[in-house]
Parts: structure tokens; sequence; C-alpha cells
């Protein structure tokens, strides 16, 4: 049985995402109903390495659970990809007696968790990204928040694109992934979805879909495009060239990452940071809290980074015919 944990850090790490600052409330929470004592730590690992740690008390999370971005605040931290950087990250958290540490982020911030704990320093992972491409779960912390909002501007886009009878390509967020575009694509009712997990490319096949829905008499081509694939800018061009239809890009941009988180993040939050405090209450080392078949669960650092996963085949398959049409 391991040693009991006395004091516990919390940290936001990557890409802020809304509901990360109802999951430092739960886990503030949650460890202090324990007895334990909490260290925030700012601005991820950066901030680690540069001691910018305080105690975090009740009155610390009033007020913050409706609020978008992180309290803690998030940065990228290049040193910390270091050895150096990590035994001296180690090194700080046993100086301020942190012996158990939350780290809320995506994949890239488990990594870092992964060799802190490497180093003695037991962290536990709670997956916060607006891309929910965290292998290991089904839900990530923003993706809910963020696909809402992201929605909200595309149907506001598709007004004034069926006013003026032109083609809208639309980009969302997701440098590698494509769940933010699926899932707004589908639900806008877009004509076309580029994922860059399956666009090979194919210019023409949009250009004459472009043709054909506006022969069939549509008013607007809604194409949603990931940031992943991008150059929504310059396809707008070529797209207007070859079709003669007016074609315009919007980029969605940060306003994806912030805002009012949804009562689905508030909730997953609050879930999953006190369910990390309970994993370091009981002793448990190196995990990551995850989401399977609906319920929270975790997983061994290691294992969960060695997995992979790719956009459901089915969503995709019905993304097409839906968008057919
Ligand atoms: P995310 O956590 O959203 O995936 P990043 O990939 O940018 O975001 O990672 C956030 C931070 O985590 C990095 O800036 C770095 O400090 C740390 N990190 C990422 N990869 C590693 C790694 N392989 N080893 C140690 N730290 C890492
Ligand atoms: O957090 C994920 C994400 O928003 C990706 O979708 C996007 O590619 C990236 O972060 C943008 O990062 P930055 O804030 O550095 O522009």
């Amino acid at each position: 049985m391991a040693n009991k944990i006395q004091t516990i850090g919390v940290l936001t790490s990557g890409g802020d995402a809304p509901g990360m600052n109802a999951a430092i409330r739960a886990v503030v929470r949650a460890a202090l109903e324990k007895g334990m004592k909490v260290k925030g730590i700012f601005k991820g690992y950066q901030g680690l390495l540069d001691e910018e740690i305080i105690d975090m008390d009740k009155s610390s999370v009033s007020d913050i659970i409706q609020k978008g971005g992180t309290i803690l605040y998030t940065a990228r931290c290049m040193e910390f990809m270091t050895e150096e950087g990590q035994k001296k990250g180690a090194e700080i958290c046993r100086k301020h007696g942190i012996d158990g540490l939350v780290v809320i982020g995506g994949d890239g911030s488990f990594r870092g968790a992964q060799k802190l704990s490497g180093l003695g320093i037991n962290a536990i992972g709670v997956p916060g990204t607006i891309d929910l491409d965290i292998s290991c779960t089904e839900y990530t912390i923003g993706f809910d928040t963020a696909i809402n909002t992201a929605l909200d501007a595309i149907d506001k886009v598709r007004d004034t694109s069926t006013s003026h009878e032109r083609c809208s390509i639309i980009e969302v967020m997701g440098r590698h992934a494509g769940y933010i575009a699926l899932w707004c694509g589908i639900a806008c009712g877009a004509e076309d979805i580029l994922l860059p997990e399956r666009y090979d490319g194919d210019e023409q096949t949009l250009i004459n879909h472009v043709i054909e829905t506006r022969k069939r008499g549509k008013k607007h081509h809604i194409i949603i495009n990931a940031e992943g694939i991008g150059h929504s800018a310059s396809m707008a061009k070529r797209i207007e060239v070859a079709t003669g239809v007016e074609t315009r890009a919007t980029i969605l941009g940060h306003m994806q990452r912030g805002g009012t988180p949804t009562c689905k993040d508030r909730m997953m939050a609050s879930m999953m940071g006190a369910y990390a405090v309970d994993l370091l209450a009981q002793g448990k080392t190196k995990r990551v809290v995850a989401m399977k078949n609906g319920s929270i669960c975790d997983y061994d650092i290691d294992e969960a980074l060695a997995m992979t996963k790719d956009i459901d085949e089915y969503e995709f398959e019905i993304s097409q015919v839906l968008s057919k049409y």
C-alpha cells in the first residue's frame, strides 16, 4: 500500500478547454473533503519549473464552475520535454511537498505526467481538450462546448450563405483529428465534410458536388473543413473559379476554445476531477481517467498512451450519405 497522499498539486496544460475550471474545482473540493492539502500550479509544466505554485482552499475555486478558460492558466513548455526539465519538475514537486499531481490536458500533457510518475511523483491525467482526440477515452472535457459554439457560428454563416446563394467553407479546429468537423458537419447538415483522417485531397469531387447541388436548386453549399486539412481560403478561390458559384471561407479559430461550458462539460469535469482524487486517495499510481461505454474508468498511463482510435466508421459513412442530397 502506497503512503497516504497528504498534498496534491493540480495543473492545466496544453490547449485550454471549457470545463477545465469545473475540473479544478472538483479536484480541490474532493481533496479537501479527504483531508488533503491542495497546491495550484500556474501555466502547466512551465509554471511548475518556474515554481508558480499557490495554496488552494475552498474559496480559491468559488464562482468558477461556469467560466471558460482556466483560472490556473495553461502553457506549452519545451523545457519539460527534456529529461533535465522533467527531473527539475519532480524535484520542485518534492520541495513543495506535492506527492500526487492531477494533470488536466491532452495526451501531450499525459506524456509529461508519465515522465513525472517515472520519477516518483504520482501523476494522474484528466482528459481535457476540445479535440476529443485522446485514444483511451470516449469523452474529453471541452468537446461538447466547442462543438456547440462552432455549430452556433456555422448556423449563422449558413443564413448569410443562403441569402447570397453562396458556397461557404467553414474551417473548424482539430489539427490532427476530425471529430469537431464530423459532429458539426452532420449536425449542421453540411453538403461536404472534410476530415484529416479521410480526405484524399480530391478537389474535383468537391467541385462536381457544388455544381450538382446548384443545378438541383440548392441555395447554399456548406463545406465543413477541419483545421488539419486547412487551406480554406485558397480552396474557396479555386472552387469559385471552377464552379462560378461565389465562395467564401470562414475560419472559426480560437472562439471554439472559449465560452461558458455546457452542462455536459461541467458534469463530466466534476466527475472526472473528483475521480482523479479518489484514485490518489486509493493509492493508485500513474493512471489516466477515461470514459468507456458511458462510465468513468481509469487506465495505466503507459497503456492509455499506447492506445489508438479513429473516427467511427459508421458515423463517417452516414455523414457521407446524409450530405449527398
Ligand atoms: P496537449 O496536452 O493538449 O496534447 P501538448 O501536446 O502541447 O498539448 O502538450 C502540452 C505540454 O505537455 C507540452 O508543452 C510539454 O510541456 C508537455 N509534453 C508533451 N509531450 C511531452 C513528452 N513527450 N514528454 C514530456 N512532456 C511532454
Ligand atoms: O487544443 C486543441 C487545439 O485547439 C487544436 O484543435 C488546435 O489545432 C490547436 O489546439 C491550436 O493551438 P494554439 O492555441 O497553439 O493555436
